[in-house]
């Protein structure tokens, strides 16, 4: 990079632009490219948090600096609670593989490295692209569904979580019918990290993640015994030389990856839907165009890639855009604002599918935890927007319907796409 380094804002602008970053506000939910990364961009592309006494990164090749280096911007401390678990959570966790063995997000090299090989090994280009018949077929069950049914539609509920709940489902190799059940998991080891949350909703969300573990634990003992065609058993053959995962590192990948594979990729149809519907021409010309909609999806990933940000936590002492930053600091990496960095992608705030580089978005992060479910996400998603065109070439959206974002620091969600079958 032969950019001359940036001169750091001054303090005061520092701490000033890291007071906008306010997740929970309504103004910030509605629209962060708006309201705080425009900010931060012309003013402090490296900020400080102080309510959440950490360095926000947010231009572009700041953000390239931070995952370049993971030595440097460890991954290892990701899946640990700001607020410490009190000895009685932890006895209760413990009763399930708690603390998870590193897997790939919270991992770092060279465990990162080794993790990551074996994986390749299960989760290969060739088995993503053999998914597209069965992916097909769900989404044109689905869409089939929402032709015959009701006029009015929410396409979150009615759609765009139940193809990747399906395929991720399938890939892995989870009885469809326990999707519901794991989901309730899933949300319960999320309520553990939740500040707001009392003890009490703690204690029994912790035993829902020990009934998670244990489910997983016991799948993964019956695919041992006999293997089927998925995931689990794929990740259990997966060899280099005599190394191979255990069961905790195996549920460590599979209580992650479920919700890396799939409220990722409802999220991602969710804002492009709303592209699409909000020019009805679009949603016109995508049935035929497999190119346009391509883009409009990788513009889609710009503008509101659903994970925004991942925290980073220094090594050692450091500098990033002149700021200096200590050791053991967290360092929020803002996949979602380098996209609108304007020194990348000029007039960042229009949506535009005429761009020259719209791949060098970071809505699949970049670097050695770049998403390894991209080519799968990317599949799912124009599978289901074509099935759904041909099924419903007439959608539009609901009278008066405006985006709206589920309040989160880190994930982008549309909270409903209110529709009608047209
Ligand atoms: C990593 C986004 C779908 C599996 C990541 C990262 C991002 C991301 C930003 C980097 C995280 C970091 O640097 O800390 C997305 C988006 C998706 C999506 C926006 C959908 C639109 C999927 C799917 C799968 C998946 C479908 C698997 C079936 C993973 C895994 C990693 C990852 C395993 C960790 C890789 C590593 O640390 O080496 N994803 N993802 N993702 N993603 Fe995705």
């Amino acid at each position: 990079d032969a950019r001359v380094p940036p001169s750091p804002a001054p303090e005061a602008e520092r701490l000033a632009v890291g007071d906008l970053f306010q997740p929970f506000s309504p103004a910030y939910q509605e629209n962060p490219a708006r309201n705080f990364y425009a900010e931060a961009h012309a003013r402090a592309p490296v900020a400080y948090s102080r309510a959440f006494f950490a360095y926000l990164v947010t231009s572009h090749a700041e953000v390239m600096q931070v995952l370049r280096d993971p030595g440097l911007f460890s991954s290892a401390r990701l899946l640990e609670p700001v607020v410490p678990f009190t000895p009685e959570l932890l006895g209760r966790l413990q009763k399930g593989t708690f603390p998870l063995p590193p897997g790939l997000f919270n991992n770092d090299p060279p465990s990162h490295t080794r993790a990551r090989l074996l994986f390749s090994k299960a989760f290969t280009p060739a088995s993503v692209a053999a998914m597209e018949p069965q992916i097909r077929g769900f989404a044109t069950e689905l869409a089939a569904e929402l032709a015959s049914g009701p006029d009015e539609l929410e396409l979150m509920r009615d759609f765009t979580f139940k193809l990747p709940m399906r395929v991720i489902a399938a890939l892995v190799g989870v009885p469809y019918e326990d999707m519901p059940q794991l989901k309730a998991w899933q949300d319960d080891w999320f309520k553990l990290y939740d500040p707001a949350l009392d003890m009490e909703a703690k204690l029994v969300a912790a035993d829902g993640f020990v009934a998670y573990t244990r489910y997983y634990a016991e799948l993964i003992a019956q695919r041992r015994a006999k293997p089927a065609d998925d995931l689990i058993s794929a990740l259990l053959r997966a060899r280099e030389g005599e190394d191979a995962f255990t069961t905790e590192e195996m549920i460590s990948h599979l209580v992650v990856l479920l919700f890396a594979g799939y409220e990722t990729s409802a999220s991602l149809m969710g804002s492009l839907l709303f592209a699409l519907l909000e020019q009805p021409e679009l949603w016109r010309r995508v049935g035929e165009d497999a190119a346009l909609l391509q883009t409009a999806t990788e513009e889609t990933l710009r503008m509101h890639c659903s994970v925004q940000m991942e925290p980073r936590h220094a090594t050692r002492a450091t500098a990033v855009g002149g700021v200096e930053i200590p050791a053991g600091a967290t360092v929020m990496t803002f996949f979602g604002a380098a996209n609108y960095d304007p020194r990348v992608f000029p007039d960042p705030l229009r949506f535009d599918l005429t761009r020259p580089n719209p791949a060098r978005h970071l809505g699949f992060g970049w670097g050695i935890h770049s998403c390894l479910g991209a080519s799968l996400a990317r599949l799912e998603v124009r599978v289901g927007m074509q099935a759904l065109r041909a099924a419903l070439p007439d959608l539009r959206l609901a009278e008066g319907a405006r985006r709206s974002y589920l309040p989160s620091m880190f994930f982008r969600t549309p909270a409903a796409v209110p529709a009608v079958r047209g």
